[in-house]
């Protein structure tokens, strides 16, 4: 290996370790301190969850400049995810950014909605965490 190759194979190695490092630190979530899942059936998106993300997430998550590029007033836009990527797991609401951020789990500054926000929102109860846990659980349909 001449020299040059050497210093790119150390320079990918460096940046893939500093890489990973910062990532799991943001995702290290204790699954199991999360309200638990509601064992409602049939959980779907227009009945259990659209009305609760209206009362709760569009007023910063809707049509005009979403916050965090997330639209959350529709199926669609939920399932796209954010600037950072996807926000719910079909299947894995335990992996789910979306059930961190509303648990007050991980990084303070991903609460949502954001503690003592302007708009006077409140923050989710265990119960609701629960129902859009059961929703993503079953599929997010
Ligand atoms: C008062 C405004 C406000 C409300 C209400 C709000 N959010 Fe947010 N949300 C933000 C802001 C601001 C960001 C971007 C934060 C950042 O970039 O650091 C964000 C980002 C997010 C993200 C990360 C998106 C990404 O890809 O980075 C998720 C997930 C999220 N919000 C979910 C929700 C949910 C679910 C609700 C309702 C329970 C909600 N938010 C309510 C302001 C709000």
């Amino acid at each position: 290996m001449n020299m040059h190759r050497l210093v790119i194979c150390l320079g990918t190695m460096l940046t893939l370790s500093l890489g990973s490092a910062h990532s799991a630190e943001k995702k290290a979530v204790d699954v199991s301190k999360l309200p638990p899942t509601s064992d409602k059936t049939g959980v779907t998106y227009t009945t259990d969850i659209k009305p609760l993300f209206e009362k709760s997430c569009v007023k910063c998550h809707g049509a005009e400049k979403p916050k965090g590029k997330l639209r959350l007033d529709s199926l669609e836009g939920i399932l796209k995810g954010g600037e950072d990527g996807k926000v719910v797991l079909a299947g894995n609401s335990g992996v789910s950014m979306l059930v961190h951020n509303v648990a007050h789990a991980g990084d303070p500054d991903d609460y949502m909605p954001p503690p003592r926000n302007k708009a006077g929102i409140q923050p989710l109860t265990k119960e609701q965490i629960g129902l859009i846990r059961a929703w993503i659980d079953q599929g997010a349909k």
